[in-house]
């Protein structure tokens, strides 16, 4: 058995370019000068017909136009089977409302989640009688698409920007961040696109895994206040970084991971740009930075 996955964006929130950034990064790709990046989201199968989306980005139209796998194969028949939401982010969330035509699939997230986008009236644009709303609980193994088993796990995070009350706890371990397993035969693989930091519970997880997609948004965690686009670490975002003692490059080293890719990139996150030293150092530790369209068998 193989696990399939193609990665239809690979930036965090606001993509590359984002709309508003004159940041260097957003400059280059409008020049042309670096590919653009679209919004966090990636297709899994087990078997190469069924496929799940995991988060579905608001650029999810043109990233399904551009991925062949899960392009209609009748009138209305699709190899898209199922959505997944690791958070109730905006990135994550928005896409679902592209998702609206009576196309039947089934939704999973936590409870948690769920209550999110039911406590909003515009999600109820998919209506019950097409799309089924799973609640799924951390821990529990359950069939994504056929031939691919998947399971949530809790890992340290935040709520959602747009949920923040006056008083944030960033690493708070519940049913509001998780990670996904995803298991085809003796195929394991994980897909973490936001994680605060990496306790030992979670390294122990990923020991020996074939793939692991994890959170890069940041390189460093103040690089957005050192480039004057915000006042918000990385931390502060529920974000870990990549590089640094704290960061997840080090607390990955010696995991025996088969294949480590870095998604959800921010744009101020030099590894964006393929030309940086950062990204060649990323890949002398052993990563692959995420890349809109890349595929991923193992
Ligand atoms: C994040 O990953 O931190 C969020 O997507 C930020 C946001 O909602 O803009
Ligand atoms: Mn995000
Ligand atoms: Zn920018």
């Amino acid at each position: 058995m193989t696990i399939n996955a193609r990665i239809l964006g690979a930036a965090a929130g606001g993509g590359l370019p984002q709309w508003n950034c004159g940041c260097a990064n957003c400059n280059a790709a409008r020049a042309g000068e670096i590919p653009p990046q679209s919004q966090s989201s990636v297709a899994v199968s087990g078997n190469g017909r069924d496929w799940a989306i995991l988060n579905a980005s608001p650029d999810i139209r043109d990233q399904m136009a551009k991925c062949t796998a899960v392009h209609p194969t009748g009138l209305r028949q699709l190899p898209l089977k199922s959505v997944l939401v690791t958070n109730g982010d905006i990135d994550h969330v928005a896409g679902l409302l592209v998702l609206r035509e009576s196309q039947p699939f089934t939704l999973f997230a936590t409870a948690e989640i769920h209550d999110v986008l039911a406590a909003n009236p515009i999600f109820d644009a998919l209506r019950d009688d097409c799309v089924s709303r799973s609640r799924i609980a951390l821990d529990q193994p359950f069939e994504l698409v056929p031939d691919l088993t998947a399971t949530l796990f809790a890992v340290p995070g935040k709520v959602p920007l747009y949920l923040e009350g006056d008083v944030v706890k960033t690493d708070l371990v519940g049913e509001q961040t998780v990670g996904v397993e995803l298991i085809a035969g003796n195929k394991r693989a994980y897909y973490i696109p936001g994680c605060a930091h990496v306790p030992a519970d979670l390294a122990d997880r990923l020991r020996g895994a074939d793939l692991v997609m994890f959170d890069g948004t940041l390189w460093s965690d103040n690089e957005m206040i050192r480039a004057g686009l915000s006042q918000k670490t990385g931390q502060r975002m529920g974000h870990i970084s990549i590089s640094g003692p704290d960061g997840s490059m080090t607390a990955m080293q010696d995991l025996n991971i088969k294949q480590k890719v870095y998604v959800h990139m921010n744009n101020s996150n030099p590894v964006i740009d393929p030309r940086s030293d950062q990204t060649r150092q990323a890949e002398q530790g052993g990563w692959t930075i995420g890349r809109d369209g890349m595929e991923i068998e193992i």
